[in-house]
């Protein structure tokens, strides 16, 4: 049966400040699916949130990029942006970039992660979903799970994954892609994945069958305004067990914090920390960036969870890790490394700032 799984998020207002998620904007999230799915649209849907940003996991018969479906999503991101405002919520309606609906919204402010699959006997999914970071976040974390006998040992050991991955790389700057054959082509892929603030891991395939085996947003919000509107906050699927890696496998990297872009005003490098769904509040200095993980099986497009993959004290040392990192980092305060290097500061609201001094310089 082929089922299109479809993750579609927004950061519509936040509570309090760019922190968390208000009860009601879910409440109001929930209702619009809700008449979806009485209507036939959706087969099932869940309403999450991380941080600051409202997550929409629907799953429908209508395939990718889908006119109806990127409307309800539209439409309810619009409706909770009322819910927004009435509570006077910061930043209401922050990443609807656009008046009105436009037939897609890749483009339009939210981040959207698709594929259509065909379920098989039993069909255990990840969803991954990010706030305070960057589209590129899941670039390293991809290749530990695709690519990396170290993280994953099934890419040894298990037949069905000797052929290895094929990854669709995003150029987000000049919208152009490229795909590589891994393992073989995984020295070419890294001098571009390497640098995630350009180059995106959008999909992965297997290359055993051919199967979309992951899929992430690589929407990024500065490019689509022109203007720093807030962080991208992107959200990733991954299949997990059978011909994809076991479902621990899909969640090691995330044992391992790796420092990504955003935290304070989108403009420093911190730790991205694994947390559980109601842990994820990133108060402290807006951040540390947070990533939650959502499991679910799916039962004829049902979504049987979600598990919240990350509430497990395994994951306790990667926290305190990723603590210990926050205030290495933060010790450097406005200085790079925790800074973003300027050409990624030209993408936030340094600009305006230097505005004002560029009369002021002398040739020397
Ligand atoms: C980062 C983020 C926050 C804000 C900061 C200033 O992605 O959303 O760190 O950049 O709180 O927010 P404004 O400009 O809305 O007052
Ligand atoms: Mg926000
Ligand atoms: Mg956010």
């Amino acid at each position: 049966m082929k089922i299109t799984l479809s993750v579609i998020k927004a950061d519509i207002g936040g509570w309090v400040g760019h922190c968390g998620m208000h009860p009601d904007l879910i409440a109001e999230g929930e209702a619009s699916l809700a008449k979806a799915k009485k209507s036939g649209l959706l087969i099932d849907y869940h309403v999450t949130r991380c941080g600051d940003d409202l997550q929409f996991i629907m799953t429908h018969k209508q395939g990718t990029d889908d006119k109806t479906v990127h409307e309800l999503a539209w439409n309810t991101f619009t409706s909770c942006t009322s819910v927004a405002k009435k509570l006077k919520l910061h930043g209401a309606g922050q990443d609807l970039l656009a008046d009105a609906f436009s037939g897609n919204v890749k483009g339009q402010g939210p981040g959207v992660a698709e594929m259509e699959l065909e379920e098989r006997e039993a069909e255990a999914v990840i969803v991954y979903m990010a706030d305070k970071t960057a589209s590129g976040a899941w670039n390293l974390p991809l290749y530990s799970i695709f690519c990396d006998p170290f993280n994953t040992i099934g890419l040894v050991i298990a037949a069905n994954m000797h052929k290895g991955f094929k990854f669709e790389v995003h150029d987000v700057k000049e919208s152009k892609r490229i795909f590589f054959n891994c393992p073989e082509e995984m020295y070419d892929m890294l001098i571009l994945i390497g640098a995630p603030s350009r180059y995106s891991v959008k999909a992965v395939y297997s290359r055993q069958t051919g199967e979309i085996a992951s899929s992430s947003s690589t929407q990024k919000l500065s490019l689509i305004a022109g203007r720093y509107v807030g962080k991208d906050d992107p959200v990733c699927i991954v299949r997990a067990q059978g011909i994809f890696p076991a479902v621990g496998e899909v969640l090691e990297p995330f044992a391992r914090p790796h420092i990504v872009e955003g935290w304070m005003r989108g403009s420093h490098h911190g730790p991205l920390m694994p947390v559980a769904v109601r842990e994820s509040t990133p108060t402290r200095f807006d951040g540390p960036p947070r990533v939650i993980a959502a499991g679910f099986q799916l039962a004829d497009g049902k979504l049987v969870g979600p598990v919240d993959m990350f509430d497990d004290p395994a994951f306790n040392n990667a926290r305190q890790q990723a603590l210990d990192m926050a205030d290495m980092l933060r010790r450097h305060g406005p200085f790079e490394p925790h800074r973003l290097p300027l050409a990624e500061m030209e993408y936030t609201t340094m600009p305006q700032v230097k505005r004002k001094l560029q009369r002021r310089f002398e040739k020397i």
